[in-house]
């Protein structure tokens, strides 16, 4: 159904500067105090669906939900929701009057725009071909518990420059007043589109945005240094990806010309010997597990805002 004052999050600007800050504060609260907020009590039920394969997004939100005092729902799309090509509009108009929210992995961006706009109930991104909101809440999470602060540290993103990480990493990077770099050769450079929007959210919060093909002109003097996999879900040509994005391999030598105490984020799965080596994954500057484990508390927290805001 329709309703304008619901609230989603499609991608990493439907939350203002303020409105992240908010929710990440909140996701601070919630870790420390982690069985102590019950918003969903009653309870509220969350679906979850999935068109394709997780770990991390799968546990973090049916753990999360059942923390919040709420029931989740968790659907394989394709193979039941949707597996006999009803309009993703119907099943939207079906949710929403028995959910509180819904949380959908899926291909193109377009299919949970659809959703939201025929959803009475919020909508979160749990990862589609071009945005990966839930995980940038969790990264920031963790940069501010490993540094304090957001704002003005300067987060370099290399390898695949044009897929949902690097784009969310720009765009959420932006609102928290980062100075987000991409190295990424050509063919695997960001979107304009999407360079240009990050580059209007820097311009109001003190931040920046910059795409190079250089590894190591990324890197220098970054606090934050960020990989992902080089092979995405969906995507094909592994071999020539694999050889086209190696000089952006996160390793001790690349991480070298980063700052001293950089801390370096992976959301996993890693593929150790491509885009990260297992020596800096396990090594002293690695916040993975940190950001594993935040994805929890930061969606927690998204939950909270979005479904119990006034
Ligand atoms: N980082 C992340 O989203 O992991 P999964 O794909 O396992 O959910
Ligand atoms: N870019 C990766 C992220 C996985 C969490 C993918 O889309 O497969």
């Amino acid at each position: 159904g329709n309703n304008a004052d619901v609230r989603h999050f499609l991608r990493d600007d439907d939350l203002s500067p303020a409105e992240q800050e908010e929710v990440l504060v909140l996701a601070a609260e919630m870790k420390k105090d982690r069985f102590g907020h019950r918003p969903f009590e009653g309870p509220k039920t969350v679906a979850v669906l999935f068109d394709k394969p997780s770990a991390r997004t799968r546990v973090s939100f049916h753990v999360g939900i059942g923390e919040l005092g709420g029931l989740p729902l968790i659907v394989d799309g394709v193979s039941t929701l949707m597996g006999r090509g009803e309009p993703v509009e119907d099943i939207a108009r079906v949710l929403d009057r028995q959910v509180a929210a819904i949380v959908w992995r899926t291909s193109g961006q377009e299919l949970i725009e659809t959703m939201a706009a025929n959803s009475a109930v919020p909508v979160v991104n749990a990862l589609t071909d071009e945005f990966h909101p839930c995980q940038i809440l969790a990264d920031l999470q963790t940069v501010r518990e490993r540094l304090g602060r957001t704002a003005g540290l300067t987060l370099a993103y290399v390898g695949d420059g044009a897929n949902n990480m690097a784009n969310s990493y720009l765009l959420g990077g932006a609102t928290a007043g980062m100075h987000v770099r991409i190295g990424a050769p050509v063919g695997y450079q960001p979107d304009a589109v999407v360079l240009a929007r990050a580059a209007a959210i820097a311009a109001t919060t003190g931040g920046s945005v910059v795409s190079v093909s250089d590894p190591v002109a990324a890197v220098q003097g970054a606090q934050v240094v960020a990989a992902d996999t080089w092979v995405s879900m969906g995507q094909d040509g592994k071999d020539d990806r694999v050889r086209d994005l190696m000089p952006y391999q996160v390793n001790a030598e690349l991480l070298a010309h980063a700052d001293g105490d950089a801390v370096v984020l992976h959301c996993l799965p890693a593929y150790r010997g491509n885009e990260i080596t297992a020596d800096v994954l396990e090594g002293p500057r690695s916040a993975v597990w940190d950001q594993a484990e935040n994805r929890l508390h930061a969606q927690k927290a998204l939950l909270h805002w979005l479904v119990t805001r006034p």
